[in-house]
């Protein structure tokens, strides 16, 4: 089975056309997702009026769902939605814009820098699907690089550099970036870092990917002002503009992204005066990158 499929960036990018969200898709449908994943890394399905539940729904058929309990800024229970969805919005319990100086809105600012979500995880997150609920006239896009494209265009010489080597990512070294630094002691045993191969293989297309993440701050083996040095430049060239598409959003559009082949940013907008009320279910990945016990357990905070 085929889907309608319209390539939105030369490298990246489909829009899926002709499917409706909300029902049960069959077997062959939920293959030729997967297959349109491998191939595009974020696909954009508009006009899906999904409530929660359907959106849970959706997603259950992709793969096993991941719970979005928020760690650090809001308990199991605390928030405005269940603790499968992750609330990216800038609304409070009460529905109302979070203050300027809310802690809650400032940890969330992490999401502008450019990461893959829950790659301070042991396993991290395989899709992210967000659905626009309710979308600010100006600005808050999503922007996506492409890391499959990125690795492809690395040298020989830095494609055999980083080919072994193994990150540590942590919630902390990204929060740190913009200084939130003010983590009690449970929450710096809680956010301890997880490693992870720096160069990843779809086990499905075979196709190598650079495994980049604001939440990456170390290099095993290596002094830490060599390892940001070369997470920056990397960073730096995963994401020039001919491997980024820039995410427009309509209300109801569902978009969902593969993790383990991108990385994402949120764009600025007026966050203290209009509301952008976005949520994001989330597949867990097979497993960990690289061998390894302890660090964050897969059932943790948002990212
Ligand atoms: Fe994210």
């Amino acid at each position: 089975m085929t889907i309608g499929i319209r390539a939105l960036h030369p490298l990246f990018v489909g829009e899926v056309e002709g499917l409706d969200l909300r029902r049960p898709l069959g077997i062959d449908e939920i293959a030729a997702i997967h297959e349109a994943m491998d191939r595009h890394a974020v696909l954009v399905f508009r006009d899906q009026r999904l409530d929660d539940e359907a959106q849970l729904a959706f997603t259950r058929q992709l793969g096993p769902i991941v719970a979005a309990t928020g760690g650090l800024i809001a308990r199991p229970g605390e928030g405005r939605l269940g603790i499968d969805i992750a609330d990216l919005s800038n609304l409070d319990e009460q529905d109302r814009i979070m203050a300027a100086d809310d802690r809650r809105r400032l940890y969330n600012l992490g999401n502008r820098l450019w990461h893959s979500d829950r790659s301070f995880c042991v396993v991290p997150a395989k899709y992210s699907a967000l659905s626009g609920r309710r979308i600010p006239g100006s600005g808050g896009d999503t922007e996506f690089a492409d890391m499959r494209a990125a690795h492809d265009a690395l040298d020989a010489a830095m494609r055999a550099t980083i080919a072994d080597l193994v990150c540590e990512h942590s919630l902390m070294y990204s929060r740190a970036i913009l200084g939130f630094t003010d983590y009690t002691a449970e929450e710096r045993s809680t956010f301890a870092p997880v490693r992870h191969r720096l160069v990843r293989t779809n086990p499905r297309t075979g196709r190598k990917s650079l495994f980049l993440s604001a939440h990456a701050g170390a290099i095993v083996g290596w002094s830490l002002p060599e390892a940001r040095d070369l997470l920056r430049e990397l960073t730096e060239h995963a994401t020039r503009r001919e491997f980024v598409h820039a995410h427009r959003w309509r209300q109801d559009d569902l978009v969902i992204w593969d993790n383990r082949q991108t990385m994402h940013r949120v764009r600025r907008f007026d966050d203290t005066r209009t509301v952008r009320d976005v949520r994001r279910t989330t597949t867990l990945d097979d497993g960990p990158t690289v061998e390894q016990g302890g660090g964050v357990p897969a059932r943790v905070a948002r990212g």
